[in-house]
């Protein structure tokens, strides 16, 4: 039976079960490997299982660090959670690199949040408009209670907007709520002070005898494009000081990576590239930190294209013998609350970041993403992405081809002058194969 219902309430033994009869070909070695990525400690397991609902094992990432990151002239090594081969490679290249030229330099711009409560109204706006100030202050107060902690913390709601949506859609209106979220992402904060303010809104102007129209909630939900949340990360220093990069001279590296970024400036198929690097850098600290890579990204594309055109996320000038390299960043993270006090390797992450608040993490992840875009345009403007990149694929292929630890080491040797493909990987390995069977 491929469809089934109840399969929550199964239990994990049983979930496997059906899911191996019914689309593993009731393979019992299929069943062993599910179980064999169960974590041996129990409560460890179940913390993760929990996380998500169905859950019937655990889905192995490479954890990674990447040393020698000089960040406002502290020593930092960033954790990372990916699988793409030659990432953490160029990332520690980068790291150091910049640790001889200065270092990462960060600044947080700003951290405030947004949540909206999307309404329609279809009475006379200007009473809506007019009444707008008594009605701020009535959630203001009704949501109060929500927010005891936050406030505590040091944060909470900042303001409250009625914005008018109707010339978009006949009778739309929103709440826009802006935030100070402090240590935490905030969304289900957010989200809780949005829905109470919903209610409230609605109660307000179904009770208030001058609002003649009815209203409606149609939803309420905290924005991730959060470009008030903003990090700056940069790097800078002599043209002269870049020295020799990859062959060229440092006058002509310079120009070329300024040209590189200028492309992906001026345009959107580039850029997306482009930024999928930065990408690279930051989602693999996002992921390492228990925080959402998918908000992250979303409100990082969002911002890429604010000026009416997908663009670069970071910038380069070099003017007057100096060589700048920065990225503005919105990025909302957290440093308590989700994962990041229950997942076992989050906590550790944050352990080897030196326990940051969200601000710190903020600056981390900006300097990430320009550390990966640096390491990319590097290798892009110079001897290209191939080389290092199929170097280190070379390893997936060979796995794949299910090398032993000796033709690896042959392999290695081999490709060092020539050109890693699957077929060149696959011919070289035949030919070793046959060569040592002759032998024998
Ligand atoms: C690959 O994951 C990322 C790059 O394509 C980024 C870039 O082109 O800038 C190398």
């Amino acid at each position: 039976m491929k469809k089934i219902s109840g399969y929550s309430k199964l239990t994990k033994q049983q979930k496997i079960d059906w899911l191996v009869e019914n689309y593993l070909d009731n393979d019992e070695a299929a069943k062993a490997e599910l179980i064999s990525y169960w974590h041996r400690n129990l409560e460890t397991q179940n913390t993760l299982d929990e996380f998500s609902e169905n859950t019937i094992t655990n889905y192995f990432f490479p954890f990674s660090v990447a040393p020698n990151f000089l960040i406002n002239d502290e020593w930092y090594c960033l954790p990372m959670a990916i699988e793409e081969s030659s990432v953490v490679a160029a990332m520690s290249n980068s790291g150091k690199f910049w640790s001889e030229r200065g270092g990462y330099h960060a600044e947080v711009i700003s951290t405030t949040k947004i949540g909206q409560v999307h309404f329609k109204y279809s009475g006379d706006k200007s009473i809506l408009k007019a009444s707008f100030p008594e009605i701020k202050k009535n959630l203001f107060e009704g949501g109060k209670y929500l927010s005891v902690n936050m406030d505590a913390r040091g944060g909470g709601v900042l303001d409250i907007e009625l914005v008018d949506m109707t010339e978009h859609e006949a009778d739309y209106f929103q709440l826009k709520v802006s935030f100070e979220t402090c240590d935490s992402m905030g969304a289900n904060y957010i989200n809780s002070i949005l829905e109470e303010y919903a209610t409230q809104l609605k109660e307000i102007i179904q009770t208030d005898q001058q609002f003649e129209g009815e209203v409606q909630i149609i939803m309420s939900i905290v924005s991730n494009y959060t470009p008030n949340c903003l990090v700056r990360a940069w790097v800078e220093c002599k043209v002269e000081e870049l020295g020799t990069v990859g062959g060229l001279p440092s006058e002509i590296f310079a120009e070329k990576v300024r040209m590189a970024v200028k492309i992906a400036e001026v345009d959107p198929h580039r850029a997306t590239t482009h930024n999928k690097g930065i990408f690279n850098g930051v989602d693999a600290l996002i992921i390492a930190t228990g925080n959402d890579f998918r908000a992250v990204e979303a409100c990082g594309h969002t911002y890429a294209a604010r000026n009416g055109t997908y663009s670069s996320l970071t910038h380069c000038t070099v003017k007057d013998g100096l060589f700048k390299f920065w990225i503005d960043l919105p990025l909302a993270v957290g440093t308590v609350g989700g994962l990041t006090q229950l997942h076992p390797l989050v906590k550790r992450s944050m352990q080897i970041l030196g326990n940051p608040n969200a601000t710190q993490l903020m600056m981390f992840c900006a300097v990430a993403g320009l550390a990966q875009n640096f390491a990319a345009l590097r290798a892009l403007t110079t001897v290209g992405i191939q080389q290092g990149h199929m170097k280190m694929h070379l390893l997936n292929i060979l796995n794949y081809l299910e090398a032993t630890e000796e033709e690896k080491n042959y392999a290695l040797e081999y490709f060092k002058d020539k050109i890693v493909s699957f077929t060149t990987t696959r011919v070289m390995l035949e030919q070793y194969r046959s060569a040592k069977n002759a032998v024998k």
